[in-house]
């Protein structure tokens, strides 16, 4: 009985929840965006079945918006929280920040239907997977290693991408995966069977023909690539063995927006087309920078519902990046300063071990509360204790003088640093600290001596 009002009430409650966010959407107030991440499935279904084309455009700018707003705040708050930590450098890892992220995704997958993986090789700190688990449907991952961390610890969706397995590899990825992706045919004609046999979703990676990924390390596409069957082969060979093959994957985009995408698809609809009649699913790959403020969602929503109605496939993405995007930071402190023609802060991290792209992209990860060299007072080199000349960060400059133990942030280093670091020079590993969701620090994991150790014989 109490249950029965319990549940009255809450349709109640609901209905005029949604009402309020309405009103909220046609205000354009930003507020109706969290309003709307926190109703559950079929509340939020029938939000979007209440609005019409303008609304829901509104609907997603309000969302961006109000997604903005949280991050500039915690960027605002980054350094009284770097101040309060007692030992660097330490990866600081927000798990509001990621959830904002989390829920910016769902709301593709509300407004689509597709299905959204987390790509373990961008992220794997699985003390924050709860806050990810709820919004996404599983992760991507690169092999074994991965696929069993997906399945012991994310506990949905694996599908697992290989350029090529070995045969103990494939035992392993077979045991952890619910999807395997194949690189080649002969790959496919080797360990299909095997797959399909212990029902594991079997597919391809195919070259879609066309990237716009302008540094030739990072992209898929570029001339000779290993990755993804070309087009000239597929055509001759996948007709033979098109009944094993339940969807076709390719990956083409490193931090684009979805005009790119828009144009890879065109080339992968020219060239795979003909073939996608009975197929399950395609899986637009990586690289789509869904969380950037200035990302085209509404774009990226209209080809997705286009895609499927067209060809009556599961859409399947599997972001890295905007899983994590701008949710974490690497604190770090000046150790010492020194002088050769400018003055140099060598910092107790390090370019090449702590944040290994940006020396491979290269790129310039943002210090808060600095501008380019020379334009604040002081500039200075920000460098890294190893013994390589080139493990520099850059120049930057600031409106005081540094002093040493001064505690510098360096954003955005939740993604591809954790997972890439090294203990190059035996530099120590950052630690790995989490805001959580009730805004305590937890440091999940302290590394020392014995990583070092372990990693050699
Ligand atoms: C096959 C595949 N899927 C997904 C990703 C994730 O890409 P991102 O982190 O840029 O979104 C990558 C990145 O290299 C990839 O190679």
């Amino acid at each position: 009985m109490r249950l029965c009002h319990r549940s009255r009430d809450e349709h109640v409650g609901a209905a005029l929840n949604i009402q309020e966010i309405l009103k909220c959407i046609s205000a354009k107030d930003t507020r109706a965006a969290a309003m709307y991440h926190v109703l559950n499935d079929r509340h939020r279904r029938r939000v979007l079945g209440a609005l019409d084309g303008k609304g829901l455009k509104t609907l997603t700018r309000l969302v961006m918006k109000a997604r903005s707003r949280i991050f500039r705040e915690a960027e605002e708050g980054a350094p009284r929280v770097a101040e309060s930590i007692v030992r660097t450098p330490v990866y600081l890892i927000d798990e509001n920040l990621i959830e904002e992220n989390m829920r910016v995704l769902r709301y593709v997958k509300d407004r689509t239907g597709c299905r959204i993986l987390h790509a373990l090789k961008a992220y794997a700190s699985f003390a924050t997977f709860g806050v990810m688990t709820p919004y996404l449907d599983g992760v991507c991952a690169s092999g074994a290693n991965e696929a069993r961390l997906g399945r012991e610890e994310f506990g949905k969706e694996v599908h697992t991408f290989g350029a090529a397995y070995g045969e103990k590899d494939i035992r392993a990825v077979l045991r952890y995966s619910d999807c395997v992706i194949f690189n080649s045919f002969h790959q496919l004609d080797r360990y299909g069977a095997m797959a399909r046999r212990l029902g594991r979703q079997v597919g391809l990676r195919v070259n879609p023909g066309h990237a716009e990924v302008e540094t030739a390390m990072y992209n898929p596409c570029a001339p000779r690539s290993r990755l993804g069957v070309v087009h000239d082969e597929f055509e001759r060979c996948f007709p033979a063995v098109a009944g094993q093959v339940g969807g076709l994957h390719f990956h083409a985009m490193c931090e684009q927006n979805s005009d790119v995408l828009q144009r890879v698809l065109e080339s992968f609809e020219r060239l795979y087309a003909p073939y996608l009649q009975g197929l399950k699913w395609v899986n637009f790959g990586g690289g789509h920078h869904i969380t950037r403020d200035d990302y085209d969602l509404e774009r990226l929503i209209g080809l997705i519902n286009a895609f499927k109605r067209k060809y009556g496939v599961e859409v399947y993405l599997e972001p890295g990046e905007a899983s994590v995007y701008h949710a974490g930071v690497l604190v770090s402190t000046v150790v010492d300063i020194v002088t050769n023609e400018m003055e140099i802060a060598i910092l107790d991290t390090s370019a090449e071990t702590h944040m290994p792209d940006v020396l491979l992209m290269p790129y310039r990860p943002h210090v808060i509360g600095s501008a380019e060299a020379g334009v604040k007072e002081r500039t200075y080199r920000l460098a890294g204790p190893s013994c390589l000349a080139g493990d520099v960060v850059g120049d930057y400059s600031f409106d005081e003088p540094l002093e040493r133990g001064a505690r510098l942030v360096f954003t955005d280093m939740a993604l591809y640093s954790i997972v890439k670091s090294t203990t190059f020079n035996g530099i120590g590993l950052p630690y790995i600290a989490v805001l959580r969701r009730d805004g305590t620090l937890d440091v999940v994991k302290r590394f020392g001596y014995r990583d070092y150790r372990n990693r050699q014989s």
